[in-house]
């Protein structure tokens, strides 16, 4: 039998290569379910043995500790750029310059190549020593980055802990963050459900995701990485190419679209084949970026003051295509704002018709100077969604008029108004402009509020178009005989549809206040508000400044909740939701354990625990009234300390005498 120790290390060891089959290789070597009970058993046996604790466990991938901000670091080699070009004649004008340079008689043979994908992701730069990770760093302004360790642990490809094998006691490799076209899709449609601003493209939503404050964001992101650059005191190859196959073979994600070029043929050919395939590709770039392969020639070469002379970007044009705008649409979302759409003759842009591009604001639409008619340019470059950069002024019609933005609802008539401090303009006729009101039925029958199977987005306009549901609590006296008959609504429909609002009854209470549609109260802070007040009923009497003691909750939320709820047919909503059988508390199972023995109190939580979690103690401190808080200050209550508490925080607890108490007597605390 092996002791706990040697099992946590196995364990360890075991998990780490079951990523990297899943995550780097694509050649999974286990069953979902099989990892999920090994992660398990290392997460009991890591909780049985603290003094076993590692920051680099393959457990503490999930990312659990909110980070206050990143420390500035500086690069021990400044992070370049890269040149680039647009052409395939500059590329080979470089390749000559290389051997001039070199003192070759030119052509490729002289100069071998290795041609790579230029991914289009937020650059990192990791150090690893004795083979795992100390440090990931962005590039920041080339000379100092932020550092990213917590954010980047949770990328499962990236190797916390390498294979073994032989690489330099101390490196740092550089690659490429990038969100996979499927991630960025699934998180921009969960973004527009909510009304929330959608990411342009991967890149702006990597970039931004890498600096989210918040870890457990970060995980649930989908990031992954390739890396193509290694640097150290002494490499392995003597060769571009061959570092990187070591690099791969040590645990990293390695583009296998690399390849090796020995002539200008095969140079054009890497140009032509990747311009059309990229689009196969799981994740965006934006070009190629060849190097040279050998360091020797590498050094000869060296640098500019900005990037390297030993690699180039060739970079692929952005499709763009001219078409006639036939007009304008002003469209009314849930929240009721208002987004100008230009309505285009179709046109074939990256194999797809586009015939819809958001205007986005008011601010956009002046600044393009759209009339009548243009002729617009329309580019999908790195971005997925259609986007107009310009205008033909010189095919304008004499006489056309600009595009003035409307200043009444299209749909209601009511008088926009501007939302503060935003570009965008709101029909304040909430509850009477059919898209708001549609809208927020399609929000509540969502998968993730009540889920009301049968109940797609179209049904919700047939059913308040025919006049039988107005607000969500409609849904309940819905009957078959009602509903069959509508368009296209069959008895079998017509059966899944009320058993789907029969079923909703049971969806738990934190689902229930994300249905609602309060406005800036979306997924998690719905989560955070049903745990703290555990009902309807409270939710509904607390005030503006109890709302704002309540963790995570600010000024702006506040005060949307309580606008909300003081109008009168809110709460006849939540009544008649009440009424008919809607979860409108916390279940038991949910409320057990909940008090207000720490109502008041902010606590801070430091170190590794035995007998519980720290999301664990976390969840504990809401559930009894109190408030979690990621720094000690002289507001703090007491630091709930488990082993391996950082010196300079128990330092700084002394200094300011917060009590420092263990989880003992935590739970003791807590009877
Ligand atoms: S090599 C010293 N290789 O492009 C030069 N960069 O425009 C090291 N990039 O900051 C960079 N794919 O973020 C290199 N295969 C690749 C790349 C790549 C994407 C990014 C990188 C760099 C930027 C320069």
């Amino acid at each position: 039998m092996p002791t706990d120790i040697q099992r946590i290390l196995d364990l360890r060891e075991e998990l780490n290569r079951h990523n990297k089959a899943y995550y780097v290789d694509n050649a999974p070597t286990i069953s979902d379910k099989d990892f999920d009970m090994l992660l398990k058993e290392l997460e009991r046996l890591e909780a049985l043995h603290p003094e076993m604790d590692d920051p680099l466990s393959p457990t503490r991938r999930v990312g659990s500790d909110l980070t206050k901000g990143f420390e500035q670091v500086t690069h021990v080699r400044p992070m370049l750029s890269l040149g680039n070009t647009y052409s395939i004649a500059e590329v080979d004008e470089w390749v000559e310059r290389c051997n001039e340079s070199l003192g070759n008689s030119g052509g490729l043979d002289s100069v071998p190549l290795v041609g790579e994908m230029k991914f289009d992701g937020t650059s990192i730069s990791l150090t690893y020593e004795n083979g795992r990770l100390v440090r990931a760093v962005t590039r920041g302004d080339g000379d100092k980055g932020d550092d990213v360790t917590v954010n980047v642990k949770t990328i499962r490809s990236i190797p916390l802990v390498l294979a073994p094998g032989d690489w330099p006691e101390q490196f740092e490799i550089r690659g490429e963050i990038v969100l996979p076209w499927k991630e960025f899709d699934r998180l921009n449609e969960q973004r527009a459900f909510n009304e929330e601003p959608l990411f342009a493209n991967p890149r702006n939503a990597a970039a931004g995701t890498l600096k989210t404050l918040n870890p457990a964001i970060v995980a649930s992101r989908g990031l992954d990485a390739y890396f193509y650059y290694l640097l150290a005191d002494e490499l392995p190859a003597d060769n571009h190419f061959d570092n990187m196959q070591k690099a791969r073979s040590w645990g990293f994600k390695v583009s296998t679209s690399m390849a090796l070029l020995h002539t200008g043929a095969e140079v054009d050919a890497f140009i032509n084949y990747w311009d059309k395939e990229r689009r196969t590709l799981p994740v965006a770039t934006d070009g190629l970026v060849f190097k040279v392969n050998s360091l020797r020639q590498q050094l000869n070469l060296g640098f500019t003051s900005k990037s390297p002379r030993w690699a180039i970007a060739y970079k692929f044009p952005a499709e763009r295509a001219l078409t006639r705008l036939r007009f304008v649409s002003f469209e009314v979302g849930r929240m009721g704002v208002v987004t100008p759409v230009a309505n285009l003759e179709p046109v074939l842009l990256s194999g797809t018709m586009v015939k819809r591009a958001s205007l986005h604001n008011e601010d956009i639409v002046r600044n393009l100077d759209i009339h009548d008619g243009d002729m617009l340019y329309v580019e999908k470059g790195g971005e997925i969604i259609p986007k107009i950069t310009g205008v033909d002024t010189s095919a304008r019609e004499p006489g056309a008029e600009p595009i003035r933005f409307v200043t009444t609802c299209p749909d209601c008539g009511t008088a926009l108004i501007r939302i503060p401090g935003e570009a965008a303009w709101q029909c304040p006729n909430k509850y009477g402009c059919r898209p708001q009101i549609i809208g927020r039925l399609e929000h509540y029958v969502g998968r993730h509020m009540m889920d009301i199977d049968g109940v797609g987005d179209e049904n919700c306009s047939l059913l308040y178009d025919a006049g039988l549901v107005h607000t969500p609590a409609d849904f309940y006296t819905l009957t078959a005989d009602r509903i069959e008959g509508l368009d296209r609504v069959g008895p079998r429909t017509a059966q899944r549809i009320i058993e789907g609002v029969e079923a909703s009854k049971l969806v738990p209470f934190d689902r229930v206040v994300y249905a609602l549609s309060i406005p800036f109260v979306g997924e998690t802070v719905s989560k955070k508000l049903a745990r703290s007040v555990g009902d309807i009923d409270a939710l509904m009497s607390l005030s503006r400044e109890q709302l704002v003691a309540i963790d995570d909750i600010g000024p702006k939320i506040a005060d949307a909740i309580v606008d909300f709820f003081a109008y009168t047919p809110n709460r006849e909503l939540v009544e008649r939701l009440r009424a008919a059988g809607v979860t409108m508390a916390l279940s038991e199972e949910e409320t057990t354990m909940r008090s207000d023995r720490l109502a008041g109190k902010t606590i801070v939580i430091s170190g590794v625990f035995a007998r519980h979690s720290r999301e664990e103690y976390k969840d504990m401190i809401e559930k009894n009234g109190g408030k979690n808080s990621g720094s000690i200050s002289k507001k703090t209550s007491f630091v709930l300390a488990g082993d391996n508490m950082g010196p300079s925080k128990l330092e700084k607890a002394r200094n300011l005498g917060v009590p420092v108490i263990n989880e003992d007597e935590f739970l003791d605390m807590l009877g």
